[in-house]
C-alpha cells in the first residue's frame, strides 16, 4: 500500500507516468468514467479548502466512485478530542482511500502509519502540499511542453507557503531550472529549503525583494498569497499582505510567453485585470488539478491500467 506525503514519494519516472495518465484522462474521460465504481474516497479536512477538497471529490465522482467526509474540524470528532490516529482507523473501515488536510505539520504522516487505506496529504500546515505540486507539474508540462530548462520566479509568502516548498522539492529533479525567490525579508524561504534542498543539490537560485527586478527574465511566475492563518499577529499580516500586486502595468516588464501560475485562492496579489491576459494560466491550472487527482487516485488504488 502506498501513501502520498511529499512529491518525492514518486520517482521522476513514476511522475512521468502519472502525468501521462492525467493527460490521457483529459483527452478520453469516458475511458475512465467507471474505473472506480464501488470505491469510496474520504476527504478529511481539518482546515478550510475549496479547490483541493472539491477537486478530489470531483475526481472520484468522475471515476464513477463515491465520496464521504468532513470539511472542518468542528464538524468531526476532533472537536471532542479524538486523535488523528484514532480517526484514521475508523475511516479505514468506511472508505478505500482518503485525502487529509490538517493545520499541524506531519498529521497526515501520523495518520498513514495507522491507516489500512492509502492516505494522501492534502496540505499539512506550512509544510507540504504534494497534490498541488502534481497539479503545477501537469500544468507546466502541458502548457509549456517541458519540465526543465526554464527560469521560474516564486513570489510572495515563501516562508509559510507550503505549495512553494513542495514545488521546489519536486522541480530540483529536472534539468536546467533557475529559481528566483521573490519575497519580503520577513517572508523569505525557510533554511530547510534554502540549505537542505537548494544548496545541497547545487541548484541555481537567487533571492530578490522586488518583483519588477525579476520579471524580465522569467519564463514562469508562481504567485502566492500571504498566508494569514499562519501569522502570529494580525498587524504583521496587514503590513505584508499587499507587498506584491501584479497588475497590467507591471506585466509590461515580462516577456510575451511568461506563464503566470497561482495555486489560488488569490487575495490581492494578482489584480483581476490580469485574468484576461493570455499569460494568465491559474484558472486552467485549477482544471488540471482534477485530472491529476484522478490519475493519483487510480494509481494509489492500483487501477490505472494501461495508457494508450
Ligand atoms: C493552497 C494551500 O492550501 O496551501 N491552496 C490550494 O490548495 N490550492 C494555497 C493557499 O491557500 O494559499
Amino acid at each position: 500500500m502506498r501513501h502520498l506525503m511529499s512529491p518525492l514519494d514518486f520517482s521522476v519516472e513514476e511522475l512521468d507516468k502519472l502525468l501521462d495518465l492525467a493527460n490521457d484522462i483529459e483527452k478520453n474521460p469516458e475511458k475512465y468514467a467507471h474505473r472506480c465504481a464501488g470505491k469510496k474516497l474520504a476527504t478529511l479536512f481539518y482546515e478550510p479548502s475549496t479547490r483541493t477538497r472539491l477537486s478530489f471529490e470531483a475526481a472520484m465522482l468522475n471515476l464513477g466512485g463515491s465520496v464521504l467526509g468532513f470539511s472542518s474540524a468542528d464538524s468531526s470528532s476532533a472537536a471532542k478530542g479524538e486523535s488523528v490516529a484514532d480517526t484514521i482507523q475508523i475511516i479505514s473501515c468506511y472508505a478505500d482511500i482518503c485525502a487529509m488536510r490538517h493545520p499541524k505539520e506531519g498529521a497526515p504522516l501520523i495518520a498513514s502509519m495507522k491507516s489500512r487505506i492509502p492516505v494522501i496529504n492534502a496540505g499539512d500546515g506550512g509544510h507540504q502540499h504534494p497534490t498541488q505540486t502534481l497539479t503545477d507539474l501537469l500544468t507546466i508540462r502541458s502548457l509549456k511542453g517541458r519540465l526543465g530548462n526554464f527560469t521560474i520566479g516564486l513570489c510572495g509568502d515563501l516562508k509559510f507557503g507550503r505549495t512553494v516548498h513542495s514545488l521546489i522539492q519536486a522541480l530540483i529533479r529536472y534539468p536546467d531550472i533557475q529559481f528566483v525567490l521573490i519575497s519580503p525579508e520577513e517572508l523569505r524561504i525557510p533554511d530547510s529549503i534554502r540549505d537542505d534542498v537548494l544548496r545541497r543539490n547545487h541548484q541555481q537560485f537567487r533571492e530578490v525583494v522586488r518583483l519588477e527586478e525579476a520579471l524580465p527574465e522569467l519564463d514562469l511566475l508562481y504567485m502566492t498569497r500571504v498566508q494569514r492563518e499562519r501569522f502570529f499577529n494580525e498587524e504583521d499580516y496587514v503590513r505584508m499582505k499587499d507587498f506584491y500586486i501584479l497588475d497590467k502595468e507591471k506585466l509590461k516588464l515580462a516577456g510575451p510567453d511568461m506563464m503566470i501560475l497561482h495555486p489560488l485562492p488569490r487575495v490581492n496579489e494578482i489584480s483581476v485585470e490580469v485574468d484576461d491576459d493570455p499569460r494568465a494560466a491559474y484558472f486552467r491550472q485549477a482544471q488540471y488539478g482534477v485530472y491529476v487527482r484522478m490519475a493519483l487516485i487510480l494509481t494509489l488504488l492500483g487501477l490505472e491500467g494501461t495508457v494508450c
